[in-house]
Parts: C-alpha cells; structure tokens; sequence
C-alpha cells in the first residue's frame, strides 16, 4: 500500500507542528508496513502571498487532485493578510473545489486532561459532530440595499438542497450505525426558522426510516448548546448545519479542555477529490516561533487521515500512542497548554516513539 499526502503547513504554528504530523505518519508507516510518499507545498500561506500576491498558483486544484490526501497546518497571518482573504483564497477553496462536504470533529475527553465541565471524567465525553460544509447557511446569495441611509437593508439567502442535506445526513447516519450506542442528534431551529430547518427536520426524519436500528433525536440549537456542557453523556453522534455545526464544532472540543489537541477532517466521501485533514486550531500568532504549540491536534489529524485511506490498525496505533502519551507523561515531555514546560517536539518525539513501540 502506497499513501501519496500533499503536505500544506500554512503559517505560524503551522511550520512548527505539522513536521510532528509528519513524524508519526512516518513511524505509522514503519510499524504497520504501508509507504508514504510526501510532498510539501509552500502555498496557502502569507510568505506565499507577500511573493505572488494570491493565496494559491494557477494550478493548485489540478496539482493537488494527484493526492490521495491533504495533510493541512493553519493559514492566517493577519499583520500581512487579511484573514478573509488568507481563508478564502485557501481553505474554503479546497473544501469547495473538492467537494469536502462533511466536516467531521471527534470530541474526546482524554485521560489526562482536565475539561472545564465540573465533574465530567473521560467516558462522559466521547462523541462526533458532523458538519455541513458547503450550503446551508454560508452562501453568497444576497446583497445589500439603501446603503448610507437609514433604510439600509441586508439579506444573505440559507440554501439547502435534497442532495446537499441528504448526503451529509447519509454520512452521519451510517458513522452512528457503526458505532456501539447508535445514536444520532439533529441540531435543528424549526420552532423560529419556518422554512429550511423544518425541511432539514423532515429529510431527517426520512432518513430514520432508512435506518432503524439507528435512534435519532433532535433538539433546537440553543438547548443542544446548553446540553453540551449540562450533559455531554448524552451525545454519540451530532449532525447539523453548516452555521450550526460550525459553533457546534468549536463548542465540543472546548469542553475537553484544550484546543490544542482537537482534529479537524474535511471529507469527500466518495472519493472523487482529496479529503483534508487539519487541527481545528489556527497559526496561533501569539506563540508562534516559539517551539510551544501542542502538536497533538495535528498527530490526531494524522490518524483520521490514515483510517479515511484505509490503514484502520495504523490510526488506532497512533490514537493510543498519544493517549498514552497525554495520560502519563513527566512536565518535561507535556506542552505549555497541558500544564508542562516541555516542547512541541518532546511531545511530538514521545508520540512517535509510542507509535514504534506498539
Ligand atoms: P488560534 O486557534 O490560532 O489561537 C487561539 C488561542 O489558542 C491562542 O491563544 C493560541 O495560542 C492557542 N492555541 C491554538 N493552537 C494551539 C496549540 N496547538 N497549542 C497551544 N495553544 C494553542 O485562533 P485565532 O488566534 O483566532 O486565529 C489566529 C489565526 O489563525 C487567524 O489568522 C485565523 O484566521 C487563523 N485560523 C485558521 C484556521 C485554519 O487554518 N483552519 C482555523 C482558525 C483560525
Ligand atoms: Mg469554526
């Protein structure tokens, strides 16, 4: 088996994490027996964009389809580019031009880390959320009227098809028919939004038909947000909107603790285009350059990315290593953010030599 990964690291923390990434994708490969071909690329990031002036070459989308998968850092450096400009000029074109219409976020409460939740010990917390990623909410269908005068008027159209909220339901679905609980839950706000989330309901409900054995809910959005924190217990599998999902995806993996630590896949399901794996963190200016980011958010990116290609043991392998690692590891090897004064590659050195270990 032959994995060919386009390696983007992007800006700040992004140089300094993902060689980690890269570190334990490469002792996976020698412990479970698969070849890696890597290959970096310096765009998506504002050195690119200080030389050439765009986020990305002409031919990205024809030079990054060669890959099997996109291993991502962050982009944003906002003293020279404005951040909708560096994310739009990027990673929204990725996700939109490969079609990466499920943005799934793991929520894990590891042993080891302390979550903000009072009272909530690892177990409690162990779930998914399954982001629309590319209608909804977040079109560009609108336009702004009476500019300057006090009748100025704004309006910014959600857009949902069948197809579009279908597939993304289908994905969530089977992800909760496989796993023990089979449990799904709709982030929905039919009560106040008339049209679309109503029929985001119904094509959920259609859905439930088709899966029987799969036990759904649904709860309005600002309750659900309330159970995150009140009762993470009760969440296996969590499918929302593009808006929903977002704050959602941010909001699960707060309550774990760190941001550090939390994984990020952006998945095309049917394979037709590269899927990008990426830490849900950004470049993080304010510590950037300084050897102290968490690499685990991005070695966890790792190991989503090798059980979309298939290599199911090697991201098992990776998952326990840094599980281990994060339990019972001396301040000298733990990053700043998980109460240590170690370094992003004692930490990232520890993970591979776990991974090696078995
Ligand atoms: P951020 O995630 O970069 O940083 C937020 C806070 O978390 C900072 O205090 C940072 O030091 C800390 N932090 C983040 N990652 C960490 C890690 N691995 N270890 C330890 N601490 C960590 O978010 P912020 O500051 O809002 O954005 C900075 C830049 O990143 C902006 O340009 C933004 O647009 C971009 N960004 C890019 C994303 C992406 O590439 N997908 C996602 C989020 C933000
Ligand atoms: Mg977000």
């Amino acid at each position: 088996r032959t994995h060919r990964i386009a390696v983007i690291a992007g800006d700040g923390i992004g140089q300094e994490v993902v060689p980690e990434g890269v570190r334990a994708l490469e002792a996976a490969a020698e412990a479970y027996g698969f070849e890696l071909r890597t290959t970096e690329f310096d765009y998506a990031s504002a050195d690119y964009y200080l030389k050439h002036g765009t986020m990305l070459p002409d031919g990205w989308f024809e030079q990054l389809s060669a890959y099997d998968a996109i291993f991502f850092g962050a982009v944003g450096w906002p003293e020279v580019v404005p951040d909708h400009v560096s994310l739009w000029g990027s990673l929204i074109q990725f996700r939109r031009h490969f079609d990466q219409y499920v943005n799934l976020r793991p929520v894990k409460l590891l042993e080891g880390m302390k979550s903000p939740l009072a009272g909530r010990s690892p177990g409690d917390v162990d779930f998914y959320v399954v982001r629309e990623n590319t209608e909804g909410e977040y079109s560009s269908i609108g336009g702004k009227m009476f500019e300057g005068t006090d009748r100025e008027t704004v309006i910014q159209e959600t857009v949902m098809t069948r197809t579009g909220v279908d597939r993304v339901l289908t994905y969530a679905f089977e992800l909760a028919q496989r796993r023990p609980r089979r449990h799904l839950t709709s982030a929905t706000k039919s009560n106040g939004i008339s049209i679309t989330m109503p029929y985001w309901d119904e094509r959920v409900e259609e859905m439930g038909r088709r899966y029987p054995e799969v036990d759904v809910d649904k709860f309005h959005i600002d309750i659900l947000a309330a159970n995150f924190v009140l009762h993470p217990d009760w969440f296996d599998v969590v499918v929302g909107s593009n808006l929903f999902g977002d704050i959602l995806s941010d909001l699960g993996p707060a309550c774990t603790g760190t941001i550090g630590i939390a994984p990020s896949a952006n998945i095309n399901p049917e394979r037709r285009f590269p899927s990008l794996f990426e830490p849900v963190h950004g470049s993080a200016p304010d510590i950037a350059g300084r050897g102290i980011a968490n690499p685990v958010g991005q070695i966890w990116s790792a190991a989503l990315m090798l059980e979309h290609l298939g290599e199911r043991e090697a991201a098992a392998g990776i998952q326990r290593a840094f599980e281990k690692v994060l339990a019972g590891s001396p301040r000298e090897v733990l990053t700043p953010d998980l109460g240590g004064d170690g370094s992003t590659q004692s930490l990232g050195k520890a993970v591979a030599d776990g991974i090696l270990a078995g």
